[in-house]
C-alpha cells in the first residue's frame, strides 16, 4: 500500500508529524519509529527544539535531542519545520524567574530574545525547512478581556513590536528558512463575532508585518479540532488560506488532530463501526486537508502526533477526559482518519 508521504508527493504536498523523541528512542516501540519513517515526508519536534528543553540553565545549550531529530529527519529523507523560536509557553524557569524578581528588566530580556533567536536559527542555519518563528501571539474571544489583543509574556514585557523584531532576527541568522506566524483557531474567517474574528486580527497583523518588510513567508494554521464543536465547511477553509495566499504568503496546516470527549457515549477501544466520534475526527482532517490540496501555496499538511498513544491530549484535557485525537489508535492500527487522508490524496 502507498504511504501517506508518497501520496502526498503526487500533489507536492508534503505530510508531516510532531515526534515525541522519547517515543522514537523507546526501543519497545519499534512502530512509532517505522511510520515516522515511512508514512511522513516532514517532521516538527514536539517539545525538544522550545527554549526549556534547549537552554535549562542560563548560558548552557543542550542541543542533543534536537540534533538528533534533525539528524533523523536528513537520514529519513525529510524537511524539518523548527518549532518553536518564540512562544509564551514551555519558557526555561532561569527566565521566567529572572523578570518575575526583577534581576532581568525588559531591556535585558530584548537582548536576551534576540541571543536566543540568534543562536537557535544560526546552529540549524540550512537545515531548517520552514521556523515557526513566533507562536500564538493573539488572544481568543474567550479570553479576558474578549476584545483581541497580543497576548502573553512577550507582548506584556516588550509590547507587540517583539513580533517585527523576532522575524527579522530569525531572517538574519537562516536566510534560507521559510519564516511562519504560526496559531489556533484561525481556520476560517468570520466563524463568531466579526469585530472579534481572530482569523481577521491574523491576516490584519501579518499585513501590516509585509507593509513594513518585516520579513515573513507564511501563515501556519495549527488546526487543532474538536468533535463537539462541529465541523467547517472545505471551502470555508480553503477560502482562508486562499486571502492569507493572496498576500504572498505561504500557508500549511501544522499541528491537526481532532479531538473528542470520551464521555459522551463513546469510549476509546470501541470500533470503528459503531464509533461516530472516530467518523467525526476523519471528516474534519478530511476538510482541512481538502482545503490545503485546493491551495496551491499550502505546502504541508503535519498531524500533532500521529497515535494515540502518543498524543498530547488525554494530558491536558481531562474534565471530562478527551482522546481519540490521531490518525493510529493506540496499537497503531490505522483509524478512519488515516483512510480518509489517504483517499484524499489519491485523487
Ligand atoms: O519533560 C517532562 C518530564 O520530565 C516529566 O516527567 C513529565 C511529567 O509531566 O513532564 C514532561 O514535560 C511535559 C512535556 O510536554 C514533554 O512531554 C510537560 O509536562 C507537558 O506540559 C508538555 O506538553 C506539551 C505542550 O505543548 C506544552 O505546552 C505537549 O507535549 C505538546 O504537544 C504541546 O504542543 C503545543 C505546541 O507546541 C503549540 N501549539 C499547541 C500544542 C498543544 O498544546
Amino acid at each position: 500500500a502507498q504511504s501517506l508521504r508518497a501520496l502526498g508527493q503526487r500533489h507536492g504536498l508534503y505530510v508531516g508529524t510532531a515526534v515525541d523523541m522519547a517515543a522514537l528512542n523507546d526501543a519497545a516501540e519499534p512502530r512509532y519509529r517505522e511510520i515516522v519513517r515511512d508514512e511522513f515526508s516532514t517532521v516538527t519536534a514536539e517539545n525538544v527544539m522550545k527554549w526549556e528543553s534547549l537552554e535549562p540553565t542560563r548560558g548552557t545549550y543542550d542541543w542533543s535531542a534536537a540534533d538528533e531529530l534533525v539528524a533523523t529527519a536528513r537520514r529519513n529523507g525529510q524537511k524539518v519545520r523548527g518549532h518553536v523560536l518564540v512562544w509564551h509557553s514551555q519558557l526555561p524557569k532561569w527566565l521566567t524567574d529572572g523578570v518575575a524578581d526583577g534581576s532581568i528588566d525588559n531591556t535585558e530580556l530584548r537582548s536576551i530574545l534576540r541571543q536566543h533567536i540568534t543562536t537557535v536559527a544560526s546552529r540549524y542555519r540550512g537545515k531548517i525547512w520552514q521556523w515557526d518563528v513566533v507562536n500564538e501571539a493573539v488572544s481568543d474571544p474567550w479570553d479576558t478581556p474578549s476584545t483581541l489583543h497580543y497576548k502573553g509574556f512577550w507582548a506584556e514585557h516588550l509590547g507587540p513590536g517583539y513580533v517585527a523584531d523576532a522575524f527579522r532576527w530569525a531572517r538574519a541568522a537562516d536566510p534560507t528558512a521559510l519564516l511562519f506566524y504560526n496559531d489556533y483557531n484561525i481556520e476560517a474567517f468570520g466563524s463568531g463575532d466579526p469585530a472579534n474574528d481572530k482569523t481577521q486580527f491574523v491576516y490584519d497583523m501579518v499585513k501590516g508585518l509585509l507593509a513594513r518588510g518585516v520579513p515573513i513567508d507564511g501563515v501556519g494554521s495549527q488546526g487543532h479540532l474538536g468533535t463537539q464543536y462541529g465541523n467547517y465547511d472545505t471551502l470555508q477553509v480553503a477560502d482562508a488560506l486562499h486571502r492569507f495566499a493572496g498576500l504572498g504568503l505561504s500557508t500549511a496546516f501544522t499541528e491537526v488532530d481532532v479531538r473528542s470527549r470520551l464521555t459522551d457515549g463513546v469510549q476509546a477501544g470501541d470500533s470503528e463501526e459503531i464509533n461516530p466520534r472516530l467518523q467525526a475526527s476523519a471528516a474534519n482532517f478530511h476538510v482541512l486537508l481538502q482545503a490545503c490540496l485546493a491551495e496551491p501555496r499550502c505546502l504541508s499538511f503535519t498531524v500533532w502526533g500521529f497515535t494515540d498513544r502518543h498524543s498530547w491530549v488525554p494530558g491536558t484535557f481531562d474534565d471530562p477526559p478527551q482522546g481519540l485525537a490521531t490518525i493510529y489508535d493506540e496499537n497503531y492500527q490505522p483509524k478512519r482518519a488515516y483512510q480518509v487522508m489517504k483517499a484524499d490524496l489519491i485523487y
